[in-house]
């Protein structure tokens, strides 16, 4: 018997300025995205904004339904459209980000475990990785591959 420990590195970045142009721009794109939220219910709107290996960007946003689980998180819905409209090419950064009450909220928001499986399909399909940022008012949170979000994923070779 041994303990195992598994530990996750990630960034903490102060502000926007640390950012690189596009970083930025992805950032920017993401938050102009989670105005487009449909979020009647939680009233929480969840901007997300892909940018994929051949420098085009696609965004989700949460899309809910009144029939709760019928909705989708941002991130799913642009991976997902990403997917649909330019599925041979690998997505390289996504940029999350939340508004609330009108306001981009002070803490990052951090994606829900559907959608980290989800990170770590879209890893498995393009043999590559891709790396989150994830934005708050306060803090920035970047995580170099999407896949340290979930640890022991469920895999297809577990069928
Ligand atoms: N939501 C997202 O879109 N992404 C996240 O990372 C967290 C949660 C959505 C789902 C639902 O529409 C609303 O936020 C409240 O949970």
């Amino acid at each position: 018997m041994s303990e195992k420990i598994i530990s996750i590195p990630y960034t903490e970045i102060e502000d926007l300025t640390k950012l690189n142009d596009d970083e930025q721009l992805l950032v920017n794109t993401a938050i102009d995205a989670a105005k487009q939220a449909y979020s009647p219910y939680s009233k929480f709107n969840v901007g997300a904004a892909v940018l994929l290996e051949n420098d085009n960007i696609v965004i989700g946003s949460n899309q809910e339904n009144a029939a709760y689980p019928s909705g989708l998180c941002a991130e799913r819905v642009a991976l997902f459209s990403a997917g649909a409209q330019q599925g041979k090419i690998a997505p390289r950064k996504m940029a999350i980000a939340a508004i609330k009450d009108g306001k981009l909220t002070d803490n990052p928001v951090s994606p829900c475990g559907a959608c980290r499986q989800v990170f770590a399909e879209v890893e498995k399909r393009y043999s590559k990785s891709f790396s989150l940022l994830l934005i708050g008012k306060d803090k920035i949170v970047k995580f170099e591959k999407s896949g340290l979000l979930l640890p022991f994923t469920f895999n297809s070779i577990d069928i």
